[in-house]
């Protein structure tokens, strides 16, 4: 019987806890990662203090709050939070929690209410924070002051172009320091069209998986043809399409953790690059689209946004993909082997309904929970999840594609890693200070 033992390159330190988990040699050409960094409950706990209580979370969008009063139950990554416009059109970011003794104020998903009033005491709070009236106030004596139990918000609230994000640091950097360069990505997604809206409806759904396996595979071009090709054999069958692999990709790092990868592929998208799955009768509005891009962009700026796919991370869970359809996505863990993921589709605000229905048709075709893909995405993710229990025996898992390439400076594809290497690195960073 052969016997495979790791080579001592393969093996550059023993898996222990003072041990980086990032094995990063780009000058030898390798790049690993500890796969105890994807299973040990410790690491998750760690990720929380340094990640998710430090970096910007995304909470939702404006446009799903279109009128004074609307109100969504939102759970960023454990906190219970409510998002609010109010009564004077201003978006609030609420944490979900009486000021009395704590009880969720909001208990259901979603309304419009100008107050809300917790169900256990009946305090009640207006939309812009303050506790407006509670039973018996004057059972709380003279000394009651009602100002000092309005809502609290989280430390750092703000919006970039339509996606609004809080952060629990509140030392943290501003959000547009924070996103850096992820803001000209965001830019090509939110520039379709003069206004973008969040379409009503979500597709939630959880893995018995890392999130952070999740993340990378968000970014991994090279999975596209082995793991989806029932997708495309369906494509290449049902419209004659195909993924060209002679069509430049790209991937780049953003800095602070973000990455994109872009690449163009063989559906419509529903911005302005028609293809006969959009239908004959929705061809004129779409090279419309394109005009109109042309003269706010100019030939250069509204082909990248008409003709390029892209998938951006934003460190650490949000992931935009602008594909067929637009998909706002945040991977949230529950635990070291669970994750949630929630989705929302983005579109074009006022486009016609058979052009809505067919962008939305082939978002879920490819990316709906119960789609061509994504079920492959949670399956391959689980049984990567699996596979780690060898993890004491087989402790690195590889990402080093196309690290000749970052080492010369060359440029990279969609299916090289740069964009897991960057995110892990800036995992490193954070959690192991
Ligand atoms: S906990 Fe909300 S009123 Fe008492
Ligand atoms: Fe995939």
């Amino acid at each position: 019987m052969t016997q495979i033992m790791p080579s001592p390159a393969d093996a550059p330190t023993p898996a222990n806890e003072f041990a980086s988990m990032v094995d990063d040699r780009i000058e030898e050409g390798f790049f690993q990662v500890d796969r105890r960094s994807l299973v040990d409950e410790s690491v998750f706990e760690a990720e929380r203090r340094a990640i998710f209580d430090k970096c910007w979370l995304y909470v939702g969008h404006e446009s799903e709050l279109p009128n004074n009063g609307d109100y969504l139950a939102r759970e960023v990554v454990g906190r219970p939070l409510i998002f609010w416009r109010d009564v004077s059109g201003e978006l609030q970011v609420y944490l979900n929690s009486c000021r009395h003794r704590g009880a969720l104020l909001c208990r259901v998903p979603e309304g419009n209410a100008k107050g809300l009033s917790c169900f256990y005491h009946a305090w009640t709070y207006s939309s812009t924070g303050e506790l407006s009236a509670l039973p018996d106030e004057a059972g709380y004596g003279a000394e009651f002051d009602r100002t000092r139990f309005s809502l609290l918000s989280p430390p750092k609230v703000d919006v970039y172009r339509g996606f609004v994000f809080c952060c629990f640091d509140p030392d943290a950097v501003d959000l547009p320091t924070y996103l850096g360069q992820a803001r000209e990505y965001i830019d090509l997604v939110a520039d379709q069209s003069p206004e973008m809206e969040v379409v009503d409806g979500m597709h939630e759904y959880s893995m018995a998986a890392n999130w952070k396996l999740f993340v990378e595979n968000s970014l991994d071009g090279y999975h596209l043809l082995p793991l989806h090709r029932t997708y495309f054999d369906y494509l290449k069958e049902a419209e004659g399409s195909f993924l060209d692999p002679r069509k430049a990709t790209e991937a780049e790092a953003l800095g602070g953790g973000h990455a994109v990868i872009t690449v163009e592929g063989p559906w419509a998208r529903p911005v302005a690059r028609w293809t006969p799955a959009m239908g004959e009768e929705n061809k004129a509005w779409i090279d419309d689209q394109r005009k109109d891009l042309e003269q706010r962009f100019g030939p250069e700026r509204s082909r990248r946004i008409a003709e390029t796919d892209r998938n951006l991370l934003v460190f650490p869970n949000l992931v935009i993909n602008d594909i067929m359809g637009i998909v706002i996505r945040t991977i949230t863990p529950t635990s070291a082997g669970q994750t949630r993921i929630a989705q929302w589709s983005l579109a074009t605000k006022g486009e016609p309904e058979d052009v809505r229905a067919r962008r939305l048709d082939s978002y879920i075709t490819f990316q709906g929970p119960g789609g061509l893909a994504t079920p492959d995405d949670m399956e391959a993710c689980e049984s990567c999840q699996i596979g780690f229990q060898t993890a004491t025996e087989a402790p690195w898992s590889d990402i080093s594609r196309g690290i000749e390439k970052e080492r010369s400076g060359e440029p990279l594809a969609a299916s090289d890693e740069i964009q897991q290497r960057t995110f892990w690195r800036h995992w490193r960073d954070l959690v192991e200070g």
